[in-house]
């Protein structure tokens, strides 16, 4: 079993290994003696694993309890919190019991911000089962859930204490869904990791893809817990991507957004002169092996326009996420008032 410590806020450790959800109590119990675990799912995930996961739990003692939403980003908001919050109230949960969060993105960032508003702070360990949710929102303690306003505006940063991922739970994905994660793990390689790129050329073994992102990852919320500097590397194609999401209304999916802004990005700098031309290259084939898109419909104002609407933004300027070449990016704060001009220069030819 590959075990990848964080040290945070709290120290912790994410555990890889296939076939691990079976043995999820016994390492649950490592580190959480209370009586009751609640599992938090969605109503795609908990038909799969719940009751998998609830007997290895039981097994090892545990009052186990369960709640299961809708499943879908449309989830996320404080309806669904309020319910949760009201369900672990009704169910006598105290400090002492812990949420278990089976599932991607959506049941993490929700099932973490409920655990650091609950009584103030209960404890939450993460099963992360899309790819996407295993190499980025299930390390580093981004909790959250989306307002009217827009995505993840109220939240928290709450460190999970512990993290269990088993790759065969990536089985039941759609091969979309999969892509999706595979645009984030493309994009660990363009900002950190220029020898893991190399490797993704070739028929890499899962584990050893998720271990390396959750390393690239620990280090990086190690250093920057609170994204105030480099974790904002993190970012890379994420400006457009927001822009590109909004303006599609969702039907274009996180990941493949993340893949054409980091081409947009990438392709920008080069024509800008900040970035070497092989890593527009590399990054190109790697997204097309990966069945990335790496083109949009949209135009480089209607992209700046939407993306300028991101929370991340500080006053009147932006932190672009520039690649040097393959391997490296630097951060740059950047006008507001030339995003448009900048990201135009990928539409050139
Ligand atoms: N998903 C980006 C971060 O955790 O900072």
């Amino acid at each position: 079993m590959k075990a990848v410590k964080v040290e945070a806020s709290l120290t912790y450790e994410v555990l890889i290994e296939k076939g691990l959800l079976s043995s999820a109590g016994r390492l649950i119990k490592n580190i959480h003696k209370g009586e009751k675990t609640v599992i938090v799912s969605d109503s795609n995930v908990f038909p799969f694993y719940g009751e998998k996961l609830k007997a290895s739990l039981e097994n090892e003692g545990y009052n186990v309890l369960s709640f299961v939403f809708p499943a879908g980003e449309s989830s996320k908001n404080t309806d669904t919190l309020v319910e949760l919050w009201e369900f672990l109230a009704k169910n006598h949960i105290t400090r002492s019991d812990a949420l278990v969060a089976l599932g991607g993105g959506v049941t993490g960032d929700l099932t973490g911000f409920a655990a650091a508003t609950f009584l103030r702070g209960i404890k939450y360990i993460g099963i992360p089962t899309t790819l996407l949710s295993m190499v980025d929102s299930s390390v580093g303690g981004k909790t959250a859930v989306d307002l009217k306003g827009g995505k993840n505006l109220a939240g928290a940063f709450y460190q999970p204490s512990l993290v269990i991922c088993d790759p065969d739970t990536l089985d039941t994905l759609s091969e979309c869904i999969f892509a999706d994660g595979m645009a984030e793990v493309i994009k660990y390689g363009m900002i950190s990791l220029p020898d893991f790129l190399g490797v993704l050329e070739t028929e890499a073994d899962i584990c050893d893809i998720i271990e390396t992102c959750v390393k690239a990852k620990r280090d990086i919320v190690n250093e920057d817990e609170k994204d105030l500097g480099v974790r904002q590397l993190l970012n890379f194609g994420h400006t457009p991507a927001h822009g590109i999401e909004l303006l599609s209304e969702f039907t274009v999916s996180h990941g493949s957004a993340v893949a054409i802004g980091m081409m947009i990005i990438t392709k920008a700098s080069v024509k800008a002169g900040l970035c070497d031309k092989d890593a527009l290259t590399i990054l190109e084939k790697l997204l097309k092996k990966y069945s990335l898109p790496t083109g949009t419909v949209f135009s480089p104002e209607e992209i700046s326009k939407a993306a300028l609407n991101d929370k991340k933004r500080a006053g009147g300027s932006i932190t672009l996420v520039i690649p040097e070449k393959a391997g490296k990016c630097v951060l740059k704060k950047t006008d507001v008032s030339l995003l448009n001009d900048f990201i135009s220069g990928a539409w050139d030819k």
